[in-house]
């Protein structure tokens, strides 16, 4: 089945999809995005990831590029002539088509791009396979709380954890402390049984997952703890952890090649992953 995608108003054959060369997207990554899942035909956490998008266009002074029920329209229309019922919407707002000049462009309007694929979350969700892990250097800009386009420290990140072996990159600053993964969030395990993950702050994108996962947490008895760790920290806990859309909860059982745990996910991660997947496979809302 040939995928679909929509673009400026209009749904063409992915193979076809295209944006002018004088998209701020693609000239100065001006823009932003979300990464959604769906199960079962319902998209996670939907209302999250449109305040988090609003939140993101807002921060840059951008506007919605259409108000939240045809928005809405898309994203199912999108899902629908991708025949997606277990898989990703992605969507891209940048600032729009402009000849080439830093400032922001007058009248124009915001460009938006989605695309639909379908994963097999099941399969995906059956592999509870812990994760290795590598520190690297946080190289990124300080308003990491936009989720901007502007990807290339993530990218090279991720780049480098995949050449050591390793699934995902945790972004170390400037003391220590583990900020989050190149596309994860970052969570350890202490010693009493609590989960800790770094606060909301300008140092990390405020996950979506990572939401749902205190909420689910707290909801079942769980203590979750706000703060910072550092990599020291990560290496000594009995148990540590990532989130993400994708990813959904993954164990770490290695960081920078030292074994976390006893090399396997352990018992408070195996319990969050399968809290966090029950909520998939149910309502999926976050009331
Ligand atoms: N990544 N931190 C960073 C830097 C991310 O890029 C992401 C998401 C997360 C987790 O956020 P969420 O739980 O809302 O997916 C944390 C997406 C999936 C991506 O870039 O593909």
């Amino acid at each position: 089945m040939s995928r679909i995608a929509y673009v400026n108003g209009q749904y063409v054959p992915h193979a076809e999809a295209q944006i002018h060369v004088e998209d701020r997207g693609y000239q100065f990554a001006d823009g932003v995005y979300e990464v959604a899942a769906i199960f079962r035909g319902r998209i996670i956490d939907e209302d999250g990831h449109l305040v988090r998008l609003k939140r993101s266009l807002d921060e840059l002074d951008m506007a919605m590029p259409m108000p939240d029920r045809p928005f809405a329209a898309v994203c199912r229309e999108t899902l629908r002539r991708n025949r997606v019922q277990d898989g990703i919407i992605y969507i891209q707002v940048s600032r729009g088509v402009s000849r080439r000049d830093h400032p922001f462009p007058e009248d124009v309007k915001p460009a938006l791009v989605m695309t639909a694929r379908a994963v097999d979350w099941p399969a995906n969700a059956d592999d509870d396979t812990g994760a290795e892990v590598v520190s690297i250097a946080d190289i990124r800009w300080l308003r990491r709380d936009v989720k901007s386009i502007s990807l290339l420290p993530n990218v090279l990140a991720k780049q480098e954890a995949r050449e050591k072996g390793a699934y995902e990159a945790w972004l170390i600053d400037a003391d220590g402390m583990v900020t989050e993964g190149s596309s994860t969030n970052a969570w350890i395990v202490d010693d009493d049984g609590k989960v800790v993950t770094r606060q909301l702050d300008h140092n990390i994108l405020g996950g979506i997952t990572r939401s749902t996962v205190i909420k689910l947490a707290r909801e079942n008895g769980i203590e979750v703890v706000e703060r910072p760790f550092s990599l020291a920290e990560a290496l000594a806990s009995p148990e540590a952890f990532l989130s993400s859309t994708t990813s959904f909860v993954r164990g770490i059982i290695g960081i920078d090649g030292s074994v976390i745990g006893d090399g396997a996910p352990g018992p408070v991660t195996r319990r969050l992953r399968g809290l966090y997947l029950d909520y998939c496979r149910g309502a999926g809302v976050n009331e």
